[in-house]
């Protein structure tokens, strides 16, 4: 998968979930390149609230699986990388240091999912301060993605006339009829 998801407008139209994950450990390097895609994101005034927490203790990721409702795969991640915002203004600047890493990691055969919902315990799990103004945004599992989760077929979302406008709301872009848009 890895080649062919260099083009970026290929990675963004496979890119998909992945909650089930191969065994195999993640090699450092690539771990690296995922943390470096975040900490390149960019950031209202440039002010770069993030920390990334790199998870792989088995007893810990299955304690903070244990800690959403919505993400008990998380135990059976390789890893984890906590997403802390220090001070942040906006939580977007945590959501595009997410989507960049989570684009480099499908460039190499990796998938995530971004897990929400994280009892404020989660940050006593992971150490986080408890003075200050730290938010924890997410704790995404990374792994390999095995056969069974490969993208297959079309992702399900809204027609673009559904959601694309011209010149103002409600008026149609006349382009799209030209296409045969999906
Ligand atoms: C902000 C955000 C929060 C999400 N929270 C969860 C979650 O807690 N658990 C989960 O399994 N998926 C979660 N997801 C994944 C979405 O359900 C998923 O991205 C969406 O259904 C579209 O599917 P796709 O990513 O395969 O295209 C979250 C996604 C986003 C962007």
């Amino acid at each position: 998968m890895s080649e062919e998801c260099y083009d970026v407008e290929k990675a963004i139209r496979q890119r998909k979930a992945i909650r089930r994950f191969k065994p195999d450990p993640i090699p450092d390097e690539i771990l690296y390149k995922i943390l470096e895609a975040g900490r390149l994101s960019p950031s209202s005034k440039n002010s770069q609230p993030w920390h990334f927490i790199i998870v792989k203790d088995r007893k810990k990721l299955s304690e903070l699986s244990r800690m959403t409702y919505t993400g008990d795969f998380l135990a059976t991640a390789p890893l984890a990388i906590a997403v802390i915002l220090e001070n942040a203004k906006l939580e977007t600047d945590g959501a595009r240091a997410i989507q960049n890493m989570t684009l480099v990691a499908w460039k190499y055969g990796i998938g995530t999912v971004w897990i929400t919902n994280f009892w404020d315990k989660a940050k006593q799990v992971l150490g986080v301060p408890m003075t200050g103004n730290f938010k924890l945004l997410t704790v995404m599992p990374f792994g390999f993605i095995p056969e069974s989760e490969k993208p297959k077929g079309k992702k399900k979302r809204k027609p673009l006339h559904e959601i694309v406008h011209f010149e103002a709301f409600g008026e149609s872009w006349s382009f799209l009829s030209t296409i045969d848009s999906e």
